[in-house]
């Protein structure tokens, strides 16, 4: 079945066209980063103006790259949420209105079922059942996998996701829009001993998070040591961006190994645009191979939001039959666990 996949939840453009028996055949993905930049986050009015612009040509491009075109198409599959609702309906409507004139079914997906997926487009997927750590700008959720659709939420953060913290704290540091990947970048240049973070949530029992503490920390941390300047030297920069890390990785870490002895599996997923965090890889691998435990994840590119596994999530799911209506389905909260499984479904 060949299907395409299109994203649009928030302020990517992501286009794939995917294959059931031969893969991935192309995808492209602009980021509309550049845009937000100056308003230091995503601005959702300009987030679907730009969508409207993107969609159409990369849509005619990422059929070119794949060698196929519209009338090949098997099935179209859109991210129908969550997201931000403007920028949903913009990949919604193309979708649609594209299914309806080729008469081929149309499938609003998860945008974290597509996350949680992504790991499957890699050489070494991972085999059901498994842990998925999912960990975005918007989620951190650890959820149980037992099959595509049979989801359930084991914990979840309380307050800032994963992502947001990184975000949040980056801002803090006055770093440039988007700040998570540039306080990693800085992180891996100090010292994780200088400051000693706390890793919240983690002296009780229970798998949830809490990220918001560690960013008063950080404020705190920053009023301490600042000079005459607004902020800190270039070094204490760089270890408070360290400890910051070290403490969210660690917190991660044992609240995945944790699930993992509950509920005694031996594969962990970790999905989202923090599962690029490359300190999150290694300290995983290390911790889990103590436990002849396995740790999957996306090639970087797939990790943060793209198309790619939009149409794969959505490939799974057309094939067992499932389609909507002619309706934009646009669902700015969707909870992960209220998705239904494949057999049930059909
Ligand atoms: O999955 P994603 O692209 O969008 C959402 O669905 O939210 O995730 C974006 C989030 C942002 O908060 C970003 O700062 C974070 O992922 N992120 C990272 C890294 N790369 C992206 N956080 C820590 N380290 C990274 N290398
Ligand atoms: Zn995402």
């Amino acid at each position: 079945m060949l299907v395409l996949g299109v994203e649009t939840s928030c302020d990517e453009t992501g286009v794939a066209v995917y294959d059931s028996e031969r893969g991935l055949l192309a995808h492209n993905l602009y980021s509309q980063v550049k845009l937000h930049a100056e308003y230091g986050g995503v601005v959702p009015e300009l987030a679907s103006r730009d969508h409207v612009r993107k969609i159409l040509p990369m849509l005619e491009q990422v059929l070119d790259s794949a060698n196929v075109t519209t009338a090949d198409l098997d099935g179209i599959a859109y991210t129908a949420g969550p997201g931000l609702m403007g920028a949903l309906m913009v990949g919604g409507a193309a979708a649609t209105a594209l299914g309806y004139t080729l008469n081929i079914p149309v499938l609003g997906v998860h945008h974290m079922e597509g996350h949680l997926l992504a790991p499957m487009l890699e050489d070494n997927p991972p085999a059901f059942p498994f842990v998925a750590l999912l960990v975005s700008g918007g989620h951190t959720q650890l959820v149980s996998v037992t099959a595509i659709g049979d989801y359930e939420l084991l914990g979840e953060s309380i307050d800032d996701a994963a992502g947001e913290a990184f975000d949040k704290t980056a801002k803090l540091l006055d770093l440039d829009y988007p700040g998570g990947p540039r306080l990693a970048a800085m992180a891996d240049r100090g010292d994780i001993d200088r400051f000693s973070f706390p890793r919240p949530m983690t002296d009780r029992p229970g798998l949830e998070f809490s990220f918001s503490g560690l960013k008063t920390f950080t404020r705190n941390l920053i009023e301490k040591n600042r000079g005459d300047d607004v902020l800190p030297n270039e070094q204490t920069m760089l270890d408070i961006c360290a400890g910051f890390q070290e403490a969210v990785v660690d917190t991660l870490v044992i609240k995945c190994r944790r699930a993992m002895q509950q509920t005694g599996m031996k594969r962990l997923v970790i999905a989202g645009g923090v599962s690029a965090n490359r300190r999150l890889r290694e300290k995983l691998e290390v911790a889990l191979a103590k436990e002849r435990a396995e740790v999957f994840y996306a090639r970087h590119e797939f990790c943060t939001d793209n198309g790619a596994m939009i149409a794969y999530a959505g490939c799974q799911r057309l094939l067992a039959g499932e389609k909507n209506e002619l309706v934009i389905a646009a669902t700015p909260r969707w909870p992960l666990d209220k998705l239904t499984g494949l057999q049930e479904a059909v």
